[in-house]
């Protein structure tokens, strides 16, 4: 099983090649991005409730059954597990279901890439937390690793959430243009939600360390920095009141 997970590991760097080499094109083809050209789309919501699945089912079935802990889960592994399985009940469920814009389509190559990816991943975060000798005792609570990466996958989780709450609401009254959004981390950047996300998994990478959690965390930097550079440069060329302090994704800096 060690050498699939270093087969699957490998596989997710070079998605992450490829990934980063879309997205410095094409911004990632879904949302304000999408052009006619990319082929057969589906509704947006089922979409989505698809190919975010496989983030907790590939996690939960590697973790109790495919290749579960040698020893049995440790309480850390355990509450590793309870967090990753949390937040995809968010990302895979709540956060489809609280779109406002039903009729919006998404790309069927990306729903297919995308289902692929949460496959590989899923399985590759929960083995590597199954087996990773640090996560065996309780003494990794106390680590400064565990305790500063938990502090940070809160910050930016609760980042993350409140600026999808914030895009959401631009949309509340059936409204399905684009505003400018105002409020929490959007004061300093243009994809405050992907800033939120860069963060929470540069903190699950710590807390958990693990080489899975690093390569989570370069593919999400990949997928999503070229995208909110260019959503940044959209603003800028459709609002020409765009607040001109705001910069892309990292505060202060791009
Ligand atoms: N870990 C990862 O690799 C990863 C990958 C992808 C997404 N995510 C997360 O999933 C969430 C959604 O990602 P996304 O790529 O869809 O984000 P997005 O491009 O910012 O869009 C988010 C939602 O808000 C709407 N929206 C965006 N800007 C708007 C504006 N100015 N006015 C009105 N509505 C606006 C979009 O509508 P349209 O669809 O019509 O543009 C979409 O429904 C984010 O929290 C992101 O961090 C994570």
């Amino acid at each position: 099983m060690e050498t699939a997970y270093f087969a699957v590991l490998a596989t997710i760097a070079v998605m992450g090649a490829g990934t980063l080499a879309t997205t410095l094109r094409t911004a990632g083809p879904y949302g304000r991005h999408m052009t006619p050209a990319q082929g057969g789309t589906m509704p947006a919501l089922p979409a989505w409730l698809l190919f975010e699945s496989p983030q907790w089912f590939a996690f939960a079935l590697t973790f109790w059954w495919l290749a579960p802990p040698v020893d049995g889960p440790s309480g850390v592994m355990l509450l590793i597990f309870g967090l990753w399985q949390a937040h995809y009940v968010y990302r895979g469920l709540i956060y489809p279901l609280r779109m406002r814009d039903r009729h919006k389509r998404f790309p069927l190559v990306a729903v297919v890439f995308g289902f692929l990816f949460n496959l590989l991943n899923g399985f590759a975060n929960a083995y590597a937390v199954g087996h990773a000798a640090h996560l065996a005792g309780p003494d990794w609570l106390i680590d400064p690793r565990f305790v500063v990466g938990l502090c940070l996958a809160i910050f930016g989780w609760l980042v993350n959430f409140q600026a999808d709450s914030i895009l959401i609401n631009l949309r509340g009254d059936g409204f399905s243009g684009y505003r400018i959004p105002h409020g929490g981390a959007f004061r300093y950047v243009s994809a405050a939600n992907y800033f939120g996300e860069i963060v929470m998994w540069a903190g699950f990478a710590l807390m958990s360390w693990t080489l899975a959690g690093l390569v989570f965390l370069l593919f999400t930097m990949a997928n999503l920095m070229p995208r909110a550079v260019a959503h940044h440069r959209w603003y800028r060329d459709h609002f020409p009141d765009y607040p001109k302090s705001r910069r892309a994704v990292i505060p202060g800096l791009l």
